[in-house]
């Protein structure tokens, strides 16, 4: 996982530009409806909230401009230095902290009354310690929220006349691993995600303790605000984000 992490130092800075994320409504990934339509947030001005790998900040700022006292959490040092960077110019006191999202052991237990991961578990191995830590530092009646690419996105392909199907189901985590061009950079940096069905998120986070109340498989289409990518990159997802959800998201609590 070494070089994965490297991988996202070296992107940090061309990522944060290409994306252009909101950092003003909570985005729940690339082609999906932001907080603004969703409402899954409800009132939390003056509480704790953790933005488990948080990338270059955009969510964690969204959430302290609501009015949340946010910690943002990546592995990623590229990453958390533009995220602070970003903070900085939004004006936002925000802690951003290095740290492995599957070992929040550097944190108290019970301290978060909220914690938010916005496309970051699909690049974790262990899902399992990363549920059960964020149920620990959760308060009893903490809400979790994650969301993540949706499986369908890779099962599913377009072709000249409409769909296909491409790649069997992920009955068991499916490893993938790609190179992320950017033209500003000589290499291709490498990178790796695991592919994993809904109910594997529904029973892990089961297991981990929490009680899930809710699932969203949102419709996204290029009328979808502008959260994470750029139009042109929107047009090229524009037909399969009509037909299947990209993203899906859960809702879920400690009891
Ligand atoms: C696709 S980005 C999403 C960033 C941000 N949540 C957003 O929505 O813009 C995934 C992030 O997860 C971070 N990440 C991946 N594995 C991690 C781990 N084990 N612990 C902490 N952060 C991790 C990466 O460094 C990267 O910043």
């Amino acid at each position: 996982m070494a070089n994965v992490k490297k991988s996202w130092d070296k992107i940090a800075r061309h990522y944060r530009k290409r994306y252009e994320i909101s950092t003003e409504i909570v985005h729940y990934g690339p082609l999906c409806p932001g907080e603004d339509k969703l409402g899954l947030l409800g009132n939390i001005k003056g509480k704790k909230v953790i933005d488990l790998g948080c990338g270059c900040g955009q969510n964690a700022i969204a959430l302290a401009k609501m009015g949340a006292k946010v910690t943002g959490i990546d592995f990623s040092e590229g990453q958390i230095g533009e995220a602070r960077e970003l903070a900085s110019k939004h004006n936002q006191s925000i802690d951003f902290e290095t740290g492995d999202i599957s070992d929040l052991s550097f944190l108290p237990d019970s301290k978060f009354d909220m914690a938010i991961s916005a496309c970051a578990i699909a690049y974790v191995e262990d899902i399992e310690s990363t549920f059960k830590e964020t149920s620990r530092i959760l308060r009893p009646g903490g809400t979790f929220i994650l969301s993540d690419m949706n499986p369908l996105q890779y099962i599913i392909d377009e072709n000249d006349y409409g769909l296909e199907f491409n790649n069997k189901y992920p009955f068991e985590p499916i490893l993938i691993k790609w190179g992320w061009e950017f033209d500003e950079l000589e290499n291709t940096p490498r990178f790796q995600h695991f592919v994993r069905s809904i109910s594997n998120y529904f029973n892990t986070l089961s297991d981990s303790g929490f009680i899930v109340s809710q699932i969203h498989e949102p419709q996204s289409t290029l009328k979808t605000p502008h959260l994470g990518f750029s139009r042109e990159i929107m047009e090229e997802y524009d037909y399969i984000a009509r037909h299947i959800p990209i993203t899906f998201i859960i809702v879920c609590r400690k009891p």
